[in-house]
C-alpha cells in the first residue's frame, strides 16, 4: 500500500495528539507543584480563559442597582486576604500560590465588566480562585465589580480599615 504525504501527516499528527493528550499525563513529566514556576500549562489555561469570555461571560455592564459600598464590604471579607488592595498587602501565604492572586484593580483594566462578573461568580479552574455564586446574588456580585472599578482611588480610611481587618484574622499570628 502506498502512503501519500498527507495521509502520513494526518496519522503522525493524530498519534502526536493522542500521545500528548492521553499518554503524557500517565507518564507525569509536568511538575504540578506550586513551587515549580509557570510553564506551558499555565500559558494554556490563561490563554484559554481570556478567549473563553466571548463564549461564557455576559455582555452587560454594571447595572445601576449595583452598590459599590456593599461590594467593598464583600471584598474585605471574601477577597482581601488573597488579592490585597492598593497599599494593603495580602496574606503571605497567598503569594505562594501559583498562579499568584493578582492586584485585580489593575490586572482587569482591559477586561469588560461582564468578564470580571463572570470570573467572580464562577471562579477559575485549577488556579485557587473560588466561585462565589453560593449565597451571593448577581446584584451583590455586580457590586463587587463596581468596587473593583473604583479601587484605584481607595481612601486612606478604607485602607486602614482593610489593614486592621487583615491583622485581626486569626491565622495572621502563625508561629514556628
Ligand atoms: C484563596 C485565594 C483567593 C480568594 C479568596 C479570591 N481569589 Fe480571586 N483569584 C485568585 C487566584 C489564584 C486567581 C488566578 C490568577 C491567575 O489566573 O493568574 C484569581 C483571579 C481573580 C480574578 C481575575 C484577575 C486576573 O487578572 O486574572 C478576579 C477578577 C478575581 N480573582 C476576583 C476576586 C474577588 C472579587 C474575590 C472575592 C469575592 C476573590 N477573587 C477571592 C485567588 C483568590
Amino acid at each position: 500500500m502506498k502512503f501519500s504525504f498527507w495521509k502520513g501527516f494526518l496519522v503522525g499528527g493524530l498519534s502526536l495528539l493522542i500521545f500528548a493528550g492521553l499518554v503524557v499525563p500517565y507518564i507525569g513529566p509536568f511538575n504540578m507543584a506550586a513551587t515549580a514556576g509557570k510553564g506551558i500549562l499555565d500559558w494554556w489555561g490563561n490563554t484559554n480563559l481570556m478567549h473563553s469570555f466571548k463564549w461564557y461571560a455576559p455582555d452587560g455592564r454594571i447595572p445601576s442597582t449595583a452598590s459599590a459600598s456593599q461590594g467593598q464590604h464583600h471584598f474585605k471579607e471574601m477577597c482581601l486576604r488573597c488579592h490585597g488592595a492598593p497599599g494593603v498587602a495580602p496574606k503571605d501565604w497567598s503569594q505562594n500560590m501559583l498562579p499568584k492572586p493578582p492586584p485585580v484593580w489593575t490586572s482587569t483594566k482591559t477586561w469588560s465588566d461582564g468578564d470580571i462578573f463572570y470570573v467572580i461568580k464562577n471562579g477559575i479552574k485549577m488556579t485557587g480562585m473560588p466561585s462565589w455564586k453560593e449565597g451571593h446574588t448577581d446584584k451583590e456580585i455586580w457590586g463587587i465589580v463596581a468596587f473593583i472599578r473604583e479601587m484605584e482611588k481607595l481612601d486612606e480610611e478604607t485602607k486602614k480599615e482593610f489593614q486592621s481587618y487583615l491583622n485581626g484574622q486569626k491565622n495572621q499570628g502563625h508561629q514556628h
